[in-house]
C-alpha cells in the first residue's frame, strides 16, 4: 500500500519551496490543523531567517499546542529564536469601529454586507504583519467556511465601498454636516472612513494577488481518513481552484497504520474502513503530496511532543515491523501468550474469590 504514492508522501515539499510567503493550514475542527500547522512552522524554522504563525481560529488553540500563552502581537516562541506566534480573533477585533464617530456607519456597513467587519481587521491585521517582513507566514486557520470567507474579502470590500458610496449619494452632504455639528474632526469624518476603507481595499487587493501567486502561497489540507472528512477536502479543493489559490499537499491525519500486533476486532474494522478512504485520497489526489501520520496514543502538546511527532512529516511512515514476517509473528505470538496467561490469571483470581464466598 506504500508504493502507491506517486509524488513523496511528505511535506519536504513545503520547505524546499523557499520563494513561499504565505502557508495556509486549514480543513475541519478537530483533525489537527493546529498540530499541523505549529509542526510546519516548526520545520520552516529550521531552514528559514524567521516565521510567524498566526491563529485566525476564533477557537484559539496554539496557547494549548505550544503550551504557552500568546496575544494578538507576535510572540517568540519558547525555545526558538526565529519562530514567532499570534493569535488573532476575525469576529471580535474592534480597532475599526471603536472611535466614536465612526460607529454609526461602520454598524451601518457591518449591518449591509455581512463580513465587512471581520475584513476589515483582517486587512488591518495583514497590513501589520506586512510590514513585519517576516520570511515566511503559516496559517491556522478555522474551519473551512470560515477561512475561504476571508479569501473572499476584496470582493466583500468592494461591495463595501459601493455601499458606503451609495449612501454617500442619498444622503449629500447631510453626513459630513452633522459630523461637523457634533464636533468630530476630519479623521472621523465620512471622506475619512471612505479613505480608509480605500487602503484597506488596496492592501487586501495586493495580498490577494499574492495569495493567488503559486510561487508566494500554499494551502494545506488536513483531514482524516473519514468519510465527511474526504467530502470536505474535496470541496476546499475545488473552492480553492475557484479561488485560483495553490493547493498540492494533503495531510491525512490519525491514521491507524497495521503495524501494531492489533487483535481488537474494533481496531482492524476501523482500518479497514480507513483504508477505503485511503484508497480514494490517493486516487483523487494523485498529483498531490499526500502526507500520511498516525494516530498516537496521547495528544500532540508541547514542543517536545510537536519537535518528535514533526519527523513524521518529512519521512513517509514505515511501519517497524513488516507484516507476515519472522520477527512480526513472534511478537504477535509473544502478546497474544501474554494475553492469554492474563486472562488465567484473573479467572484464577475469580474463582478463588467465589470459593471463599
Ligand atoms: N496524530 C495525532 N495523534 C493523536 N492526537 C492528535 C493527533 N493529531 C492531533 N492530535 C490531538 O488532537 C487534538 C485536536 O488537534 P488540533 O490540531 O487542535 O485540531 P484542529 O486545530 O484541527 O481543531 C489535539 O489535542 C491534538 O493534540
Ligand atoms: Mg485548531
Amino acid at each position: 500500500m506504500e508504493n502507491q504514492e506517486m509524488a513523496e508522501g511528505s511535506v519536504k515539499n513545503i520547505l524546499e519551496q523557499d520563494s513561499l510567503k504565505w502557508v495556509f493550514v486549514g480543513g475541519k475542527g478537530g483533525v489537527g490543523k493546529t498540530t499541523c500547522s505549529s509542526i510546519l512552522s516548526i520545520l520552516l524554522a529550521k531552514v528559514r531567517p524567521s516565521v510567524l504563525i498566526i491563529s485566525t481560529d476564533p477557537a484559539h488553540n496554539l496557547s494549548d499546542a505550544f503550551q504557552q500563552r500568546f496575544t494578538k502581537t507576535p510572540t517568540l516562541v519558547n525555545g526558538f529564536t526565529n519562530l514567532y506566534a499570534m493569535e488573532v480573533d476575525p469576529t471580535v477585533e474592534e480597532d475599526m469601529g471603536s472611535n466614536e464617530g465612526m460607529d454609526g456607519l461602520i454598524s451601518e456597513l457591518a449591518n449591509a454586507i455581512p463580513g465587512i467587519d471581520e475584513a476589515m481587521s483582517f486587512a488591518e491585521m495583514l497590513k501589520l504583519v506586512q510590514t513585519m517582513d517576516y520570511s515566511v507566514i503559516v496559517f491556522d486557520t478555522a474551519p473551512t467556511g470560515h477561512t475561504l470567507r476571508l479569501l473572499q474579502f476584496p470582493s466583500t470590500l468592494e461591495k463595501g465601498l459601493n455601499k458606503m458610496m451609495s449612501l454617500k449619494n442619498k444622503f449629500g452632504g447631510l453626513m459630513s454636516q452633522m459630523t461637523r455639528m457634533f464636533g468630530m474632526d476630519d479623521d472621523f469624518g465620512e471622506d475619512a472612513i471612505l479613505g480608509k476603507l480605500e487602503s484597506m481595499k488596496t492592501v487586501i487587493e495586493r495580498v490577494n494577488k499574492q495569495f493567488k501567486d503559486p510561487d508566494l502561497t500554499t494551502f494545506v489540507c488536513v483531514c482524516i481518513p473519514e468519510f465527511l472528512s474526504l467530502y470536505e477536502t474535496e470541496r476546499l479543493v475545488q473552492e480553492l481552484t475557484k479561488f485560483e489559490i495553490d493547493t498540492h499537499n494533503i495531510i491525512i491525519n490519525q491514521v491507524l497504520f497495521d503495524e501494531e500486533d492489533v487483535e481488537s476486532k474494533l481496531l482492524k474494522a476501523r482500518m479497514r474502513m480507513q483504508q477505503k478512504y485511503l484508497d480514494q485520497f490517493y486516487m483523487l489526489y494523485d498529483d498531490f503530496h499526500i502526507t500520511k501520520l498516525p494516530l498516537l496514543p496521547q495528544e500532540v502538546t508541547g514542543v517536545e511532543a510537536l519537535q518528535s511527532f514533526s519527523s513524521q512529516f518529512v519521512t513517509p511512515y514505515q511501519p517497524s515491523t513488516i507484516k507476515g514476517s519472522v520477527e512480526e509473528l513472534e511478537r504477535r505470538v509473544s502478546n497474544l501468550s501474554q494475553m492469554l496467561k492474563d486472562a488465567e490469571e484473573e479467572l484464577e483470581r475469580l474463582r478463588k474469590g467465589k470459593q471463599k464466598a
